[in-house]
């Protein structure tokens, strides 16, 4: 399932931890009625996988998925917003209108950014989620409703839970199943192939352009504070100066972007690289280990890049077929031992 055209296309990504994520919360959507709680940073697709969780939904003649931002909702009419109101309920009620509780019956209410909820909400809520019953604002009659939840913040809510911001008995029901959508900073594989994405998505021309060599590092090197958003935006920066013509080039990042002329570029060994040698370190691993890990890395990529054309990727890592055949077959060695 997780590799059905349906998921692929609605989150884009070749991550490790992203397709895990996807499977897990696939498998859930389908074979659960569970509460899913989605954490995550600003724009790392928290709403999309939202959908996603609604769109898998087996449930014959589902209902609607209802979203509801609480970081929105004004403290007066949070209880009309949640539970509908009669005529005449408060003053400006000229008409009864149904609340997300009641929209959301037989869906999905997706409540986003359940951080902001406020205490009294947060105890309205509970009392929904548990007894499956509530009344209009101004109604005296029980109503019954029946949804899937999903909730997504931004915020770290079990850090709110032990400041006691955030009710733990809440807490616990709503989190059914959390799944943790990483920084686009700690899956950098998905640069490259959401940037595509987003060029066949917005891209007015006939071809989609092809990024060339040096807009690729670009895009890999630059910092995403705003995650899959901010890379989005990028996207369409680029394509707003795109002839229409052959590659997409340096020449169409903005100006006050454009990176090449900066002297840290020149550096290939970022942050990360010296990280992980570090973390090595300290580990004890020895000379021999690390450069033989980071030769098996370049190998990966060069072969991966080239989609496993053997010669293409022996030529762009400076060595002879045979010689990248023979370290090939030495690893394999190595790692069944
Ligand atoms: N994996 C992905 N594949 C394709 N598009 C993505 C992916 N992740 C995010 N996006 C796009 O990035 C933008 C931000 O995603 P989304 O609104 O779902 O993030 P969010 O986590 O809800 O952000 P916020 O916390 O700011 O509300 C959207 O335009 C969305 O379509
Ligand atoms: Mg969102």
């Amino acid at each position: 399932m997780v590799n059905s055209p349906d998921v692929k296309q609605a989150l884009v990504g070749e991550s490790h931890s992203l397709k895990t994520t996807l499977r897990q919360v696939v498998e859930v959507a389908h074979f659960t009625s569970t509460p899913v709680l989605i954490l995550g940073e600003s724009g790392t697709g928290k709403e999309l996988l939202a959908n996603l969780v609604h769109a898998m939904d087996p449930r014959p003649d589902k209902g609607e998925l209802v979203i509801l931002d609480c970081s929105t909702i004004v403290p007066e009419l949070a209880g009309s917003e949640f539970f509908g109101h009669e005529r005449g309920a408060f003053t400006g009620a000229a008409s009864s209108r149904d609340g997300v509780f009641a929209l959301a019956n037989g869906g999905t209410l997706f409540l986003d950014e359940i951080g902001e909820l406020s205490p009294s909400m947060q105890t309205q809520l509970l009392r929904v989620i548990q007894e499956k019953t509530y009344k209009r604002v101004g109604g005296n009659a029980w109503q019954r409703t029946s949804f899937r939840l999903v909730c997504a913040t931004n915020r770290d809510l079990m850090a709110q839970v032990q400041r006691g911001e955030f009710r733990a008995d809440l807490y616990y029901r709503i989190a059914g199943f959390i799944c943790c959508l990483p920084p686009l900073r700690e899956r950098t594989e998905d640069i490259l192939p959401l940037a595509n994405h987003f060029l066949k998505q917005n891209c007015a021309h006939k071809n989609t352009p092809t990024l060339d060599k040096s807009v690729q590092e670009y895009l890999l090197r630059r910092q995403y504070p705003g995650n899959v958003r901010d890379l989005k935006q990028v996207v369409s920066r680029m394509l707003c100066r795109y002839t229409g013509e052959g590659l997409l080039t340096v020449g169409c990042i903005p100006p006050d972007e454009r990176p090449t002329l900066s002297e840290d570029w020149k550096e290939w060994r970022d942050i990360n690289f010296e990280r992980a040698i570090r973390i090595a370190l300290s580990r004890g691993l020895g000379l021999k280990t690390i450069s033989k890990n980071t030769e098996e890395v370049a190998i990966r990529i060069a072969v991966d890049e080239e989609n496993g054309n053997l010669q293409r990727a022996a030529q762009r890592l400076g060595v002879t077929d045979r010689a990248l055949q023979l370290r090939r077959a030495a690893q394999r060695q190595e790692n069944s031992a």
